[in-house]
């Protein structure tokens, strides 16, 4: 039986019935493995998420797999770093501080919806959802992804499910009308308009890269069916760059702070060490792992290198963030954050958070700064690049409000995150 911590004790019943893994050998042999299908999203696999990339195997999921992989290759990600990521950066920022200063020249704010404002308009540019501008609009936007991925992480949800599953269809169809469709004809044409002069219009993605482009450059091989199941994709590649990236980068600001409340020292690294902040990203992105488990079903009877033997159709949850704290990689403290950690030879320290094998996250990248797997790689990615900024401009917790945890998920998950900015 595997160790639940207990702020996952409701987890529990979510993965009843399911053999449950915490060993990271064994996680990461059944997610190398092809013998193991996608389990997740079982709620709403033929629906919300019906046919998306993370739900599907073989052939076609390699080639999706590739084409995002241009998308996020090390020049696409400085590209934009320096073009999206800093600026939104900046904006957001400046939003701050015109609204929430206070007569003692502070800016009194919420981490929370910052953070989720900064990652929305970065999501909007790479996947190619125009219109995610104003503050109104990215505002929308951010409800209705949150009502949508509500209910693609339903099996997880402590709410009534089936009214989560109805929301979430409502806020599809405001996204569909509101977002994509415009977003996408208009990619759709420029496509059309290059291929009728009989250029290559695979230079439109070199131009202007985003992921709405490259669809419809495969609009009639990678992602043939029909629109839906690109908005489905769309919307499933916004989720997942958004809401894991928020929630890890709000939990990395936490334990930051705690860390250097603790170690006062530390503090002269940030500016000093340039690579004291990426390692405590990775570091925290190793401690913590949503959802609480990833499930795969096993295709046929199998026995593990360990000697688990497992039948054909026996579904496992893999708890990644258990995995992450095994002691001979991480070592005797490996439930702790700790920046200075090192960790055994061969081991990435993020450990199994962006998964390994077929499904492996393809937003890496993105957030660690590089394709490079080694950890040590002299660039900053999403996280670092905003909590650089942050501390600049002088972030700290608030002192007197407390950070308010999600009580509707298993997730850990924070709804709000008062904190000051005193040189913004
Ligand atoms: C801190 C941030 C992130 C974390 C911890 C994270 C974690 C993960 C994990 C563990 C998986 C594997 C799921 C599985 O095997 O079942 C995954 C898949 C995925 N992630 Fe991320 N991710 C993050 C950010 C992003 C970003 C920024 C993007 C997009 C730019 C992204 C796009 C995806 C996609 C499309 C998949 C599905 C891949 C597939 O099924 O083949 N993620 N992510």
């Amino acid at each position: 039986m595997a160790k639940i911590t207990p702020a996952d004790t409701h987890a529990a019943d979510a993965v009843a019935g399911m053999t449950q893994l915490t060993d990271f050998e064994e996680i990461g042999e059944v997610l190398r493995s092809r013998k193991f299908a996608q389990g997740s999203s079982q709620l709403v696999r033929d629906t919300l998420m019906k046919d998306v990339l993370f739900l599907i195997d073989g052939e076609e999921h390699l080639a999706r797999k590739r084409i995002l992989a241009r998308l996020l290759d090390d020049g696409a990600v400085a590209s934009y770093r320096d073009r999206h990521l800093l600026p939104v950066i900046e904006r957001c920022l400046a939003e701050e501080a015109a609204t929430h200063r206070s007569a003692d020249g502070i800016v009194h704010t919420d981490l929370a919806p910052l953070a989720q404002r900064c990652m929305h308009r970065v999501a909007g540019a790479l996947s190619g959802i125009d219109g995610v501008d104003s503050e109104a609009a990215v505002q929308r936007f951010i409800g209705q992804l949150r009502t949508i991925v509500a209910g693609k992480t339903v099996d997880w949800s402590l709410d009534d499910k089936s009214a989560v599953i109805a929301r979430a269809n409502a806020a599809y169809e405001d996204f569909r009308t509101e977002f994509f469709e415009p977003s996408f004809s208009r990619r759709k044409q420029r496509v059309a308009e290059a291929r009728a002069r009989g250029e290559d219009p695979a230079a439109i993605a070199t131009k202007a890269p985003d992921l709405l482009t490259l669809m419809a450059l495969h609009r009639e091989d990678t992602w043939k069916s029909d629109d839906l199941l690109i908005m489905r994709e769309i919307n499933t590649f916004l989720t997942a760059s958004t809401q894991s990236a928020m929630t890890a980068f709000i939990l990395y600001v936490m334990r930051l702070e705690r860390w250097l409340e603790r170690h006062p020292g530390d503090r002269a690294l940030i500016d000093g060490d340039p690579e004291f902040l990426r390692r405590a990203a990775f570091e925290s992105l190793r401690v913590s792992v949503s959802p609480p488990a990833r499930i795969r079903v096993a295709t046929e009877e199998m026995t593990l290198a360990s000697g688990r033997h497992l039948r054909a159709g026996e579904t496992v949850a893999l708890f990644l963030a258990e995995g992450n704290r095994e002691s001979a990689r991480f070592g005797d403290d490996g439930g702790e954050f700790n920046p200075h950690r090192s960790v055994a030879q061969g081991t990435v320290p993020w450990g199994l958070s962006f998964g390994v094998g077929a499904h492996a996250c393809p937003g890496r990248p993105l957030v660690t700064g590089s394709r490079n797997p080694a950890g040590a790689i002299g660039v900053d990615g999403t996280m670092v690049s905003m909590l650089r900024r942050f501390h600049a401009a002088g972030i700290a917790l608030d002192p007197d409000r407390p950070p308010v945890r999600d009580a509707a998920t298993h997730y850990e998950i924070y709804t709000s995150v008062p904190v000051l900015f005193t040189r913004l």
